[in-house]
């Protein structure tokens, strides 16, 4: 199986299973355990932030990152398709009672006047605007990256409303391989940045959110109240710190890996897909409107090729280390072999 659906499907390696099998571990509700503490010391470093949570997934760090900058009632300004809005089961209504002001974006960039417009002047009738959120590289849009200048003059926006700013940096990773410009950096106009080990990095579990230590002590027990306090946890902050010291390089595969198999589809003439829009590991692309999308994905899967529709004929694929460069032509060869059959049906 050629398996495209994510970046989250890749499996330890032996050397990262060695990693693990070595792993000296304690009590990590009690900070005690060396491993975790080694990770989180690693991963402040290399986002200039005074200190990290380990925590097990992308959706609690950015959890307790809302619930540690708001106040109930409050409102976050965040893009419509981020993953904090669309995919994390209205958790930052249930979790910190805050409502969310979605901006409509072309590529996850909200408009700078329109994130003016959505700030909310003092009023008993409105929410206090607490938190902006930015999501990077973006995930809905297709792994686009957010550039650091426009980063920095939403931050003017948030310094002169004494606001906060959180990054969803699932992929952060991804924007610093593309870009050049290093973690440190993308995360400076940050209060809050949470980073997923779990995606392009290939570890099994875990997420990290950084920030000052007073917000991390904070987060700290905002994870024990949402029962993310894990014991024994440096059996997987093993693999976290295995895969930061060793997987950052390979990440700029993926990206090849991706533009390459858009130049393949891109010759198909029932495939609608703009090979110049791919700038990480994703790949985005609408299948021909009369072949339905459901029986698409099913023959790819039965001819030996994992990926996502994602409804509209949309279709998701995603590269990672674990893909081999000869699974491409196959994938393409898959793709357009099916959507030929298709169309004949
Ligand atoms: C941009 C983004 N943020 C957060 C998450 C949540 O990560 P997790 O699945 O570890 O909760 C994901 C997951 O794919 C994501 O793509």
């Amino acid at each position: 199986m050629i398996d495209l659906r994510s970046d989250t499907v890749t499996v330890p390696t032996k050397e990262m299973r060695q990693a693990i099998a070595n792993a000296v571990v304690g009590d990590d509700v009690f900070g005690d355990d060396p491993s975790v503490n080694e990770l989180q010391e690693f991963t402040a470093s290399l986002l200039g932030k005074e200190e990290a949570l380990f925590v097990p997934s992308g959706t609690m760090s950015n959890q307790i990152a809302i619930a540690v900058q708001t106040k109930r009632a409050d409102e976050v300004i965040l893009d419509a398709d981020s993953h904090i809005f669309y995919y994390e089961a209205a958790a930052p209504a249930v979790i910190s009672g805050v409502q969310l002001r979605p901006i409509k974006t072309e590529k996850g960039i909200m408009d700078i006047n329109e994130i003016k417009n959505s700030i909310r002047v003092l009023d008993d009738h409105f929410p206090h605007s607490a938190l902006i959120c930015i999501e990077n590289t973006h995930n809905r849009h297709g792994g686009t990256i957010i550039p650091l200048d426009y980063i920095r003059k939403v931050k003017e926006i948030v310094i002169q409303n004494k606001m906060s700013f959180h990054c969803d940096g699932a992929r952060l990773w991804n924007a610093c391989a593309a870009t050049g410009i290093s973690p440190k950096e993308y995360a400076e106009p940050f209060d809050t940045v949470s980073v997923c080990l779990s995606k392009g990095l290939g570890a099994p579990v875990g997420s990290l959110l950084v920030s000052s230590r007073e917000l991390i002590n904070e987060g700290r027990r905002k994870r024990k109240l949402m029962g993310g306090g894990m014991r024994q946890a440096g059996i997987i902050a093993a693999a976290g710190l295995f895969a930061l010291k060793n997987n950052l390089p390979l990440i700029n595969y993926d990206h090849q890996k991706a533009k390459e198999l858009a130049v393949l589809l891109s010759e198909s003439e029932f495939i609608k897909l703009d090979k110049n829009k791919v700038e990480t590991n994703m790949l985005y692309f609408d299948i021909d409107k009369k072949i339905s999308g459901d029986e698409f994905e099913q023959e790819c899967r039965n001819k030996g090729l994992l990926l996502l529709h994602l409804g509209n004929n949309s279709v998701r694929v995603v590269f990672h280390f674990q893909v081999e460069k000869n699974m491409i032509s196959d994938a393409s060869n898959i793709i357009k072999d099916v959507l030929n059959n298709l169309e004949k049906k």
